[in-house]
Protein backbone atom coordinates (compact mmCIF):
# COMPACT_ATOMS: atom_id res chain seq x y z
CA UNK A 1 0.00 0.00 0.00
CA UNK A 2 1.06 3.40 -0.96
CA UNK A 3 -0.63 7.11 -0.74
CA UNK A 4 0.14 6.83 -4.17
CA UNK A 5 -2.38 4.57 -5.41
CA UNK A 6 -5.44 5.06 -7.00
CA UNK A 7 -8.72 6.16 -5.77
CA UNK A 8 -10.68 2.92 -5.20
CA UNK A 9 -13.51 4.68 -6.51
CA UNK A 10 -11.71 4.08 -10.13
CA UNK A 11 -10.98 0.00 -9.62
CA UNK A 12 -14.74 -0.88 -10.21
CA UNK A 13 -15.21 0.82 -13.39
CA UNK A 14 -13.73 -0.49 -16.29
CA UNK A 15 -11.95 1.50 -18.76
CA UNK A 16 -14.03 2.49 -22.19
CA UNK A 17 -12.82 -0.28 -24.50
CA UNK A 18 -13.70 2.05 -27.34
CA UNK A 19 -10.75 4.90 -26.44
CA UNK A 20 -8.37 1.31 -25.70
CA UNK A 21 -9.14 0.12 -29.31
CA UNK A 22 -8.83 3.63 -30.90
CA UNK A 23 -5.52 3.95 -29.07
CA UNK A 24 -3.89 0.59 -30.25
CA UNK A 25 -5.67 0.78 -33.98
CA UNK A 26 -3.30 4.18 -34.41
CA UNK A 27 -0.43 3.91 -36.87
CA UNK A 28 -1.36 0.58 -37.55
CA UNK A 29 -1.22 0.40 -41.52
CA UNK A 30 -4.52 -0.60 -43.35
CA UNK A 31 -6.69 -0.44 -40.38
CA UNK A 32 -10.11 0.91 -41.05
CA UNK A 33 -11.63 2.15 -37.73
CA UNK A 34 -15.74 1.78 -37.18
CA UNK A 35 -15.21 2.45 -33.69
CA UNK A 36 -15.06 5.76 -32.18
CA UNK A 37 -18.03 8.12 -32.80
CA UNK A 38 -17.45 10.87 -34.34
CA UNK A 39 -18.40 12.86 -37.99
CA UNK A 40 -15.32 13.36 -40.33
CA UNK A 41 -16.92 16.51 -42.39
CA UNK A 42 -15.48 19.37 -42.30
CA UNK A 43 -16.65 21.84 -39.53
CA UNK A 44 -18.90 24.14 -41.19
CA UNK A 45 -16.47 27.30 -42.29
CA UNK A 46 -18.59 30.32 -41.35
CA UNK A 47 -18.04 28.74 -37.78
CA UNK A 48 -14.92 28.13 -38.24
CA UNK A 49 -14.44 31.95 -39.23
CA UNK A 50 -16.58 33.16 -36.48
CA UNK A 51 -14.02 31.46 -33.61
CA UNK A 52 -10.59 32.62 -35.70
CA UNK A 53 -12.49 36.40 -35.21
CA UNK A 54 -13.57 36.00 -31.81
CA UNK A 55 -9.68 34.46 -30.85
CA UNK A 56 -7.86 37.13 -32.90
CA UNK A 57 -10.04 39.80 -31.35
CA UNK A 58 -9.38 38.33 -27.84
CA UNK A 59 -12.41 36.50 -26.44
CA UNK A 60 -9.86 34.16 -24.85
CA UNK A 61 -10.81 34.65 -21.24
CA UNK A 62 -12.63 33.22 -17.99
CA UNK A 63 -16.56 33.37 -19.29
CA UNK A 64 -19.49 33.61 -17.22
CA UNK A 65 -20.03 30.32 -14.80
CA UNK A 66 -23.27 29.67 -16.91
CA UNK A 67 -21.81 30.51 -20.40
CA UNK A 68 -22.18 34.06 -22.53
CA UNK A 69 -25.46 35.31 -22.54
CA UNK A 70 -24.56 34.95 -26.67
CA UNK A 71 -24.73 31.61 -26.07
CA UNK A 72 -27.39 30.61 -24.22
CA UNK A 73 -29.48 33.34 -25.90
CA UNK A 74 -28.90 31.40 -28.99
CA UNK A 75 -29.84 28.31 -27.34
CA UNK A 76 -33.01 29.10 -26.00
CA UNK A 77 -33.68 30.46 -29.52
CA UNK A 78 -32.65 27.36 -31.38
CA UNK A 79 -35.06 25.62 -28.78
CA UNK A 80 -37.83 27.83 -29.41
CA UNK A 81 -37.32 27.56 -33.54
CA UNK A 82 -37.49 23.72 -33.72
CA UNK A 83 -39.19 22.75 -31.03
CA UNK A 84 -41.55 25.65 -29.57
CA UNK A 85 -39.65 24.91 -26.40
CA UNK A 86 -38.95 27.78 -23.87
CA UNK A 87 -36.10 28.07 -21.67
CA UNK A 88 -35.21 31.49 -19.90
CA UNK A 89 -31.84 31.82 -20.89
CA UNK A 90 -30.57 33.79 -17.94
CA UNK A 91 -31.51 30.82 -15.44
CA UNK A 92 -32.39 27.72 -17.20
CA UNK A 93 -29.68 27.09 -19.61
CA UNK A 94 -26.05 26.54 -18.94
CA UNK A 95 -22.88 25.98 -21.00
CA UNK A 96 -21.00 22.89 -20.36
CA UNK A 97 -17.63 21.62 -21.56
CA UNK A 98 -19.09 18.86 -23.27
CA UNK A 99 -22.33 16.82 -23.15
CA UNK A 100 -20.07 14.52 -21.10
CA UNK A 101 -19.37 17.72 -18.86
CA UNK A 102 -23.12 17.93 -18.48
CA UNK A 103 -23.98 14.47 -17.78
CA UNK A 104 -21.32 14.22 -15.04
CA UNK A 105 -22.36 17.67 -13.50
CA UNK A 106 -26.11 16.54 -13.86
CA UNK A 107 -25.09 12.95 -11.78
CA UNK A 108 -23.00 14.82 -9.26
CA UNK A 109 -25.75 17.31 -8.26
CA UNK A 110 -28.58 14.93 -8.46
CA UNK A 111 -27.42 11.39 -7.24
CA UNK A 112 -26.67 10.55 -3.20
CA UNK A 113 -24.46 7.68 -2.74
CA UNK A 114 -26.30 4.13 -3.15
CA UNK A 115 -29.42 5.95 -5.39
CA UNK A 116 -30.26 3.93 -8.27
CA UNK A 117 -30.28 5.37 -11.78
CA UNK A 118 -31.97 3.37 -14.36
CA UNK A 119 -30.32 2.99 -17.67
CA UNK A 120 -31.41 1.63 -21.16
CA UNK A 121 -29.67 -1.37 -22.08
CA UNK A 122 -27.76 -1.18 -24.00
CA UNK A 123 -26.44 2.41 -23.78
CA UNK A 124 -23.99 4.97 -24.15
CA UNK A 125 -21.03 3.39 -22.17
CA UNK A 126 -20.20 6.28 -19.89
CA UNK A 127 -23.89 6.70 -18.62
CA UNK A 128 -23.28 3.31 -16.09
CA UNK A 129 -19.51 4.58 -15.60
CA UNK A 130 -20.66 8.04 -14.15
CA UNK A 131 -23.72 6.96 -12.19
CA UNK A 132 -20.89 4.87 -10.24
CA UNK A 133 -18.78 7.90 -10.01
CA UNK A 134 -21.52 9.70 -8.56
CA UNK A 135 -21.47 6.88 -5.72
CA UNK A 136 -25.07 5.74 -7.29
CA UNK A 137 -26.20 2.15 -8.71
CA UNK A 138 -26.69 1.75 -12.45
CA UNK A 139 -29.68 -0.43 -12.91
CA UNK A 140 -30.09 -1.89 -16.26
CA UNK A 141 -33.60 -1.94 -17.89
CA UNK A 142 -34.07 -4.85 -20.32
CA UNK A 143 -34.58 -4.09 -24.18
CA UNK A 144 -37.58 -5.44 -26.41
CA UNK A 145 -36.46 -7.37 -29.54
CA UNK A 146 -35.99 -4.04 -31.46
CA UNK A 147 -33.23 -3.09 -28.48
CA UNK A 148 -35.82 0.19 -27.27
CA UNK A 149 -37.12 0.24 -23.60
CA UNK A 150 -39.75 -2.32 -22.82
CA UNK A 151 -42.31 -0.09 -21.15
CA UNK A 152 -44.45 -2.85 -19.88
CA UNK A 153 -42.20 -4.12 -17.23
CA UNK A 154 -40.93 -0.88 -15.50
CA UNK A 155 -42.63 -1.16 -12.19
CA UNK A 156 -40.40 -3.92 -11.89
CA UNK A 157 -37.16 -2.11 -11.05
CA UNK A 158 -38.71 0.55 -8.75
CA UNK A 159 -37.06 0.28 -5.22
CA UNK A 160 -37.14 2.97 -2.20
CA UNK A 161 -33.68 4.42 -4.07
CA UNK A 162 -35.32 4.77 -7.16
CA UNK A 163 -33.68 8.03 -7.96
CA UNK A 164 -33.24 8.89 -11.85
CA UNK A 165 -33.93 8.24 -15.70
CA UNK A 166 -31.37 8.56 -18.69
CA UNK A 167 -33.19 8.97 -22.07
CA UNK A 168 -31.00 8.90 -25.16
CA UNK A 169 -32.95 8.65 -28.35
CA UNK A 170 -31.50 8.69 -31.29
CA UNK A 171 -29.89 6.29 -29.37
CA UNK A 172 -26.10 5.49 -29.17
CA UNK A 173 -25.38 1.90 -30.08
CA UNK A 174 -28.26 1.18 -31.42
CA UNK A 175 -29.84 3.68 -33.47
CA UNK A 176 -33.20 3.20 -32.60
CA UNK A 177 -35.63 6.16 -31.98
CA UNK A 178 -38.98 5.81 -29.67
CA UNK A 179 -42.00 7.81 -30.87
CA UNK A 180 -43.36 10.43 -28.74
CA UNK A 181 -46.72 7.59 -28.07
CA UNK A 182 -43.96 5.17 -27.29
CA UNK A 183 -42.26 7.25 -25.23
CA UNK A 184 -45.38 8.41 -23.23
CA UNK A 185 -45.91 5.55 -21.05
CA UNK A 186 -41.82 6.18 -19.73
CA UNK A 187 -42.65 9.98 -19.00
CA UNK A 188 -46.12 8.38 -17.11
CA UNK A 189 -43.88 6.20 -15.00
CA UNK A 190 -41.05 8.51 -14.05
CA UNK A 191 -44.09 11.21 -13.20
CA UNK A 192 -46.16 8.64 -11.21
CA UNK A 193 -42.74 7.86 -9.34
CA UNK A 194 -41.06 11.06 -8.73
CA UNK A 195 -38.66 10.83 -10.51
CA UNK A 196 -35.67 12.66 -12.59
CA UNK A 197 -35.33 12.33 -15.99
CA UNK A 198 -32.34 12.65 -17.56
CA UNK A 199 -32.62 13.39 -21.53
CA UNK A 200 -29.78 13.08 -23.41
CA UNK A 201 -30.25 14.19 -27.36
CA UNK A 202 -26.90 15.03 -28.73
CA UNK A 203 -28.28 12.53 -32.15
CA UNK A 204 -31.27 15.16 -32.50
CA UNK A 205 -30.36 16.29 -36.36
CA UNK A 206 -29.36 13.00 -37.68
CA UNK A 207 -32.63 11.00 -37.87
CA UNK A 208 -33.00 9.05 -40.92
CA UNK A 209 -36.87 8.85 -40.89
CA UNK A 210 -39.33 11.36 -42.44
CA UNK A 211 -40.20 11.91 -38.10
CA UNK A 212 -39.27 14.76 -36.48
CA UNK A 213 -36.77 14.50 -33.54
CA UNK A 214 -38.72 14.09 -30.06
CA UNK A 215 -38.04 16.38 -27.55
CA UNK A 216 -38.55 14.74 -24.28
CA UNK A 217 -39.62 17.79 -22.13
CA UNK A 218 -42.13 18.44 -24.67
CA UNK A 219 -43.93 15.10 -23.75
CA UNK A 220 -46.62 14.94 -21.01
CA UNK A 221 -45.67 16.48 -17.73
CA UNK A 222 -41.73 16.03 -18.64
CA UNK A 223 -41.09 19.57 -18.20
CA UNK A 224 -40.88 20.04 -14.77
CA UNK A 225 -38.53 17.01 -14.35
CA UNK A 226 -36.42 16.93 -17.02
CA UNK A 227 -32.70 18.03 -17.38
CA UNK A 228 -31.98 18.00 -21.13
CA UNK A 229 -28.59 17.59 -21.77
CA UNK A 230 -26.93 18.36 -25.42
CA UNK A 231 -23.31 18.73 -27.14
CA UNK A 232 -22.72 20.41 -30.72
CA UNK A 233 -19.92 17.57 -31.04
CA UNK A 234 -21.73 15.88 -33.32
CA UNK A 235 -24.06 18.72 -34.76
CA UNK A 236 -21.52 21.21 -36.21
CA UNK A 237 -18.84 18.35 -36.67
CA UNK A 238 -16.52 20.27 -33.89
CA UNK A 239 -15.92 17.13 -31.31
CA UNK A 240 -12.92 18.83 -30.20
CA UNK A 241 -14.15 22.11 -29.10
CA UNK A 242 -15.74 20.31 -25.91
CA UNK A 243 -18.91 22.09 -25.89
CA UNK A 244 -22.95 21.46 -24.69
CA UNK A 245 -25.43 22.73 -22.53
CA UNK A 246 -27.95 21.44 -20.15
CA UNK A 247 -31.09 23.33 -19.91
CA UNK A 248 -34.59 22.56 -17.59
CA UNK A 249 -36.43 24.54 -14.98
CA UNK A 250 -34.28 26.70 -12.90
CA UNK A 251 -34.43 24.69 -9.88
CA UNK A 252 -33.33 21.73 -11.62
CA UNK A 253 -30.07 23.94 -13.09
CA UNK A 254 -28.99 25.78 -10.26
CA UNK A 255 -27.44 22.84 -8.05
CA UNK A 256 -25.43 22.03 -11.62
CA UNK A 257 -24.23 25.29 -11.89
CA UNK A 258 -22.59 24.94 -8.34
CA UNK A 259 -21.25 21.77 -9.59
CA UNK A 260 -20.07 23.16 -12.48
CA UNK A 261 -18.57 25.87 -10.96
CA UNK A 262 -16.35 23.64 -8.85
CA UNK A 263 -15.45 21.27 -11.82
CA UNK A 264 -14.61 23.65 -15.10
CA UNK A 265 -15.73 26.75 -13.80
CA UNK A 266 -16.66 27.49 -17.81
CA UNK A 267 -17.18 26.07 -21.30
CA UNK A 268 -14.64 27.22 -23.64
CA UNK A 269 -15.45 31.23 -24.04
CA UNK A 270 -14.85 32.14 -28.06
CA UNK A 271 -16.14 28.43 -28.79
CA UNK A 272 -19.35 29.52 -26.74
CA UNK A 273 -19.54 33.00 -28.72
CA UNK A 274 -18.96 31.93 -32.29
CA UNK A 275 -21.90 29.07 -31.71
CA UNK A 276 -24.11 31.72 -30.40
CA UNK A 277 -23.48 33.81 -33.23
CA UNK A 278 -23.89 30.76 -35.63
CA UNK A 279 -26.37 28.24 -34.45
CA UNK A 280 -29.50 30.03 -35.57
CA UNK A 281 -28.21 30.70 -39.19
CA UNK A 282 -29.24 29.24 -42.53
CA UNK A 283 -25.74 28.18 -42.61
CA UNK A 284 -26.01 26.03 -39.99
CA UNK A 285 -29.79 24.06 -40.51
CA UNK A 286 -27.73 23.66 -44.30
CA UNK A 287 -25.31 22.23 -42.62
CA UNK A 288 -26.78 19.45 -40.66
CA UNK A 289 -29.21 18.43 -43.42
CA UNK A 290 -26.02 17.84 -45.78
CA UNK A 291 -24.21 15.96 -42.90
CA UNK A 292 -27.36 13.50 -42.61
CA UNK A 293 -27.64 13.12 -46.27
CA UNK A 294 -23.92 12.04 -46.22
CA UNK A 295 -24.43 10.02 -43.12
CA UNK A 296 -27.55 8.54 -44.86
CA UNK A 297 -25.76 6.91 -47.37
CA UNK A 298 -23.20 5.88 -45.79
CA UNK A 299 -25.62 4.01 -43.80
CA UNK A 300 -27.50 2.57 -46.16
CA UNK A 301 -24.32 1.05 -47.72
CA UNK A 302 -23.42 -0.41 -44.44
CA UNK A 303 -26.46 -2.11 -43.82
CA UNK A 304 -26.78 -3.60 -47.17
CA UNK A 305 -23.34 -4.81 -47.11
CA UNK A 306 -23.32 -6.53 -43.51
CA UNK A 307 -26.84 -8.09 -44.50
CA UNK A 308 -24.91 -9.68 -47.18
CA UNK A 309 -22.47 -11.78 -44.93
CA UNK A 310 -23.57 -15.14 -43.87
CA UNK A 311 -23.77 -15.21 -39.56
CA UNK A 312 -24.23 -10.96 -40.02
CA UNK A 313 -28.37 -9.64 -39.32
CA UNK A 314 -28.61 -5.59 -39.24
CA UNK A 315 -31.57 -3.60 -38.80
CA UNK A 316 -32.35 -0.38 -40.50
CA UNK A 317 -30.86 2.28 -37.55
CA UNK A 318 -33.86 5.15 -37.58
CA UNK A 319 -30.72 7.84 -36.48
CA UNK A 320 -27.13 8.80 -35.04
CA UNK A 321 -24.23 7.84 -36.85
CA UNK A 322 -24.26 3.88 -35.87
CA UNK A 323 -25.27 0.49 -36.76
CA UNK A 324 -25.60 -2.71 -34.57
CA UNK A 325 -25.13 -6.12 -36.24
CA UNK A 326 -26.38 -9.18 -34.24
CA UNK A 327 -23.61 -11.35 -35.13
CA UNK A 328 -24.17 -14.51 -32.55
CA UNK A 329 -25.39 -16.36 -36.05
CA UNK A 330 -22.15 -16.06 -37.45
CA UNK A 331 -20.07 -19.54 -37.40
CA UNK A 332 -16.89 -17.92 -35.68
CA UNK A 333 -18.59 -16.52 -33.39
CA UNK A 334 -17.93 -17.26 -29.33
CA UNK A 335 -18.42 -13.84 -27.73
CA UNK A 336 -19.25 -10.04 -28.61
CA UNK A 337 -15.26 -9.19 -27.32
CA UNK A 338 -13.67 -12.45 -28.97
CA UNK A 339 -15.13 -11.50 -31.94
CA UNK A 340 -14.42 -8.03 -32.26
CA UNK A 341 -10.72 -9.05 -31.56
CA UNK A 342 -10.33 -11.53 -34.48
CA UNK A 343 -11.92 -9.79 -36.43
CA UNK A 344 -9.79 -6.45 -35.46
CA UNK A 345 -6.38 -8.60 -35.64
CA UNK A 346 -7.76 -10.99 -39.00
CA UNK A 347 -8.63 -8.11 -40.59
CA UNK A 348 -7.71 -4.87 -39.17
CA UNK A 349 -11.18 -3.82 -39.17
CA UNK A 350 -11.72 -1.77 -35.77
CA UNK A 351 -15.67 -3.03 -34.85
CA UNK A 352 -16.50 -2.19 -30.72
CA UNK A 353 -18.43 -5.58 -28.89
CA UNK A 354 -21.88 -4.84 -28.03
CA UNK A 355 -21.61 -6.02 -24.65
CA UNK A 356 -19.20 -2.29 -24.13
CA UNK A 357 -22.90 -0.80 -23.98
CA UNK A 358 -24.47 -3.56 -21.61
CA UNK A 359 -25.33 -6.97 -21.23
CA UNK A 360 -27.88 -6.44 -23.76
CA UNK A 361 -25.23 -6.02 -26.35
CA UNK A 362 -23.81 -9.81 -26.14
CA UNK A 363 -23.88 -10.83 -29.48
CA UNK A 364 -23.68 -7.47 -31.20
CA UNK A 365 -20.95 -5.08 -32.66
CA UNK A 366 -21.37 -1.42 -32.90
CA UNK A 367 -20.27 0.34 -36.52
CA UNK A 368 -19.36 3.59 -36.41
CA UNK A 369 -20.26 4.91 -39.79
CA UNK A 370 -19.40 8.48 -39.22
CA UNK A 371 -15.55 8.32 -40.29
CA UNK A 372 -16.16 6.25 -43.26
CA UNK A 373 -16.05 6.61 -46.65
CA UNK A 374 -18.05 4.49 -49.06
CA UNK A 375 -15.16 3.13 -50.54
CA UNK A 376 -14.08 1.79 -46.94
CA UNK A 377 -17.27 1.05 -46.20
CA UNK A 378 -17.19 -1.72 -49.12
CA UNK A 379 -13.63 -2.63 -47.88
CA UNK A 380 -14.81 -3.52 -44.57
CA UNK A 381 -17.59 -5.77 -45.96
CA UNK A 382 -15.65 -7.71 -48.43
CA UNK A 383 -12.62 -8.12 -45.34
CA UNK A 384 -15.65 -9.02 -42.66
CA UNK A 385 -16.42 -12.13 -45.52
CA UNK A 386 -13.19 -13.29 -45.04
CA UNK A 387 -13.74 -14.10 -41.75
C1 LIG B 1 -25.16 9.45 -26.44
C2 LIG B 1 -24.01 10.37 -26.24
N1 LIG B 1 -24.11 11.34 -25.33
C3 LIG B 1 -23.10 12.19 -25.11
C4 LIG B 1 -21.93 12.09 -25.81
C5 LIG B 1 -20.84 13.04 -25.46
O1 LIG B 1 -20.54 13.95 -26.42
P1 LIG B 1 -19.51 15.13 -26.11
O2 LIG B 1 -18.91 14.87 -24.77
O3 LIG B 1 -18.51 15.10 -27.21
O4 LIG B 1 -20.31 16.36 -26.11
C6 LIG B 1 -21.76 11.08 -26.75
C7 LIG B 1 -20.49 10.92 -27.47
O5 LIG B 1 -20.22 9.94 -28.12
C8 LIG B 1 -22.83 10.19 -26.98
O6 LIG B 1 -22.75 9.20 -27.87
Amino acid sequence: MTNLNNAERLNSIAPSGIRKMFARAQGIPGVISLGIGQPNIPTPEGLVKLVTQRIQKGDNYYSPTMGTATFREAVAEQNKRWYNLEYDAQSEILATASGCEALYCALMSFINPGDEVLIPDPSFLTYPRQVMLAGGKPIWLKPTEELKINTSILDEYLTDRTKAIILNFPSNPTGEIMTRSELKPLIDFAVDNDLLIISDEVYERCIFTNDNHVRVPTIGDAYERTLLLNSYSKTYCIPGWRIGYAAGPKELIAPMVKMHSFIVANAPSAQQNALGEFINTPEADAFTVNLRNILKERMEKLVKGFNSIDGFSCRVPEGTFYTFPKVSTHEQFTNSVDFAEKIFTEQKVVLVAGTEFGPAGEGYLRASFGSTSLKEIDEVISRLKEI
